[in-house]
């Protein structure tokens, strides 16, 4: 059994007014992480089990890097956590790693934290000598991830802005057809998309259009990460698979995103009453 102090935090950075990055010491999680993958974290013993993606890991050091936007009350409750502190557990690695399936040059597109997750990937990839390329967006210039570190491991990082407060102005789809538009053999594309589900729908959705095979990390709701609660069922060409273990990468062609969509709002009035519980 793990001791608690094996998650301590030894590095906290803040990345955006709402977005946190930390390094923590998990040395077995750490031994057999690969890019793609996922873990589930405790912050405390009365806390929800909350599944984040291994945005980094260094095996030497033992340490597991993980990116964590705050979006309601337990993502809060890591966000106040300081260096020193532990979480209470950390379960991992969790998931399938990530696959290339076929491309030569690889273009990632993260939104928002999703940036994070895909670093991993494109640096194993920059690290095996495939051509990797990113196209990274968010609201505003303030709210961007990972910018510098997707530089030191991709010919080029493409980053848009809704506002035009930095990069390109548009969405990550808009700057996507412009560069998918440039390129003369598409056959050797392949598109790994990370982030909201509206903005994956949305890639998945062009990249169909140019025949781009594309992969996207599926963040339904996950309970116990095993595959037996079902909470994170999803439809994928047809077929029902739960994320936590037959994903969370799936080929973005075949996800039925819109049922996706509707089983990530199930319990939004639950999640609006623990915050407001939380903020009293
Ligand atoms: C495979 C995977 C990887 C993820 N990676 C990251 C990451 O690297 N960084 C990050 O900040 N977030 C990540 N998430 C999302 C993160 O798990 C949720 O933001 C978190 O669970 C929200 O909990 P909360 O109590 O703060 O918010 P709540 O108020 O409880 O929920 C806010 C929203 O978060 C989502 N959510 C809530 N509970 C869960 C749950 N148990 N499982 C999945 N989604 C949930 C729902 O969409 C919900 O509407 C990932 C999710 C999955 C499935
Ligand atoms: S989280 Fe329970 S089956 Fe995937």
């Amino acid at each position: 059994m793990a001791s608690k102090s094996e998650f301590r935090i030894l590095k906290k950075e803040r990345l955006t007014p709402v977005t946190n990055r930390f390094v923590i010491s998990a040395p077995w999680v750490a031994r057999a992480a690969a890019p793609g993958q996922f873990v589930i974290v405790r912050v405390h013993e009365e806390g929800e089990r909350i599944p984040v993606t291994i945005a980094d890991f260094d095996r030497q050091r033992g340490t597991v890097t993980v990116v964590i936007q705050e979006v309601g009350r337990t993502s809060k409750l890591f966000g106040s956590l300081m260096e020193n502190q532990s979480v209470l557990d950390l379960v991992g690695p969790l998931g399938e790693p990530f696959h290339l399936k076929k491309g030569k040059l690889v273009i990632g597109i993260g939104g928002g934290f999703g940036a994070a997750a895909l670093f991993p990937i494109v640096r194993i990839l920059n690290e095996s000598k495939t051509a990797t390329e990113a196209i990274i967006g968010a609201r505003t210039k303030e709210f961007l991830v990972l910018e510098k570190e997707l530089n030191q491991v991709c010919s080029q990082v493409h980053v848009c802005t809704d506002d035009g407060s930095h990069g390109f102005k548009g969405f990550v789809t808009d700057r996507l057809k412009l560069r998918l538009d440039e390129i003369k053999n598409l056959e050797e594309v392949e598109v790994v998309a990370v982030g909201p589900m509206p903005m994956m729908r949305a890639v998945a959705s062009l990249t169909g259009q140019y025949k781009v095979s594309t992969q996207v990390s599926l963040d339904p709701i996950m309970i116990d990460g095993t595959g037996m609660c079902g909470g994170c069922r999803v439809t994928v060409g047809g077929k029902i698979k739960f994320a936590c273990v037959d994903g969370p990468m799936f080929d973005a062609h075949e996800v039925d995103f819109t049922e996706c969509m509707r089983r990530n709002k199930m319990y939004v009035k639950e999640e609006a009453a623990s915050n407001a519980a939380q903020a009293r």
